[in-house]
């Protein structure tokens, strides 16, 4: 199958980025990251996109860049926390290896930190973490082939349990 060795999914702080690079680094691939390339295409900032174009432009952005990069990426993927909550894209998700980097409330809050630049927790960014938190796990649940803890763990344990996932994989 072509595509991305892996697609890692999960809420703002759950370390999809930081877990990312080191799981591609460990397969000897490239890391590419949704938000990154819309924001290379548009010469905007998700913050940007979402002050000046509203959160429906982002999304539709969004959709067509995690569309392409499934069909074409073939280093590790890291979508941004919300891509999952579009319904093409999760039929989309059916087809690759896709890893939920799963994180509670307090070790999200602690590694968001005041949420600058991220524009979905403006305002009480504690009680926006909780509420996506709790509309999105399921979701995040349904797409996953494989679900990893991230609370208390260190970036290079992650990495080394979401690779031994992966070896486990067929090719
Ligand atoms: C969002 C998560 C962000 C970014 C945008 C919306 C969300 O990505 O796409 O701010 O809806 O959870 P990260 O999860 O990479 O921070």
């Amino acid at each position: 199958m072509t595509g991305p060795r892996a697609v890692l999914v999960g809420s703002m702080g759950a370390g999809k980025t930081t877990v990312g690079r080191l799981v591609a680094a460990r397969l000897g691939v490239g890391f590419a990251d949704t938000d990154a390339i819309v924001e290379e295409r548009t010469g905007k900032s998700v913050q940007d996109i979402f002050v000046e174009d509203g959160e429906a432009a982002f999304r539709a952005l969004e959709r067509a860049v995690v569309a392409e990069a499934l069909a074409s990426y073939d280093g590790v993927l890291s979508l941004g926390g919300g891509a999952v909550l579009d319904p093409a894209t999760r039929a989309l998700l059916a087809a690759h290896p896709v890893v939920f980097l799963r994180v509670g409330l307090a070790d999200a809050v602690k590694r968001v930190g005041l949420g600058t630049g991220r524009p979905l927790l403006l305002g009480n960014v504690r009680a926006r973490v909780k509420q996506l938190l709790d509309e999105r796990t399921p979701v995040y649940q349904g797409v996953a082939r494989f679900t990893v803890d991230t609370d208390g763990r260190e970036p290079a344990e992650i990495t080394a349990e979401i690779v031994a996932s992966l070896e486990g994989e067929p090719a």
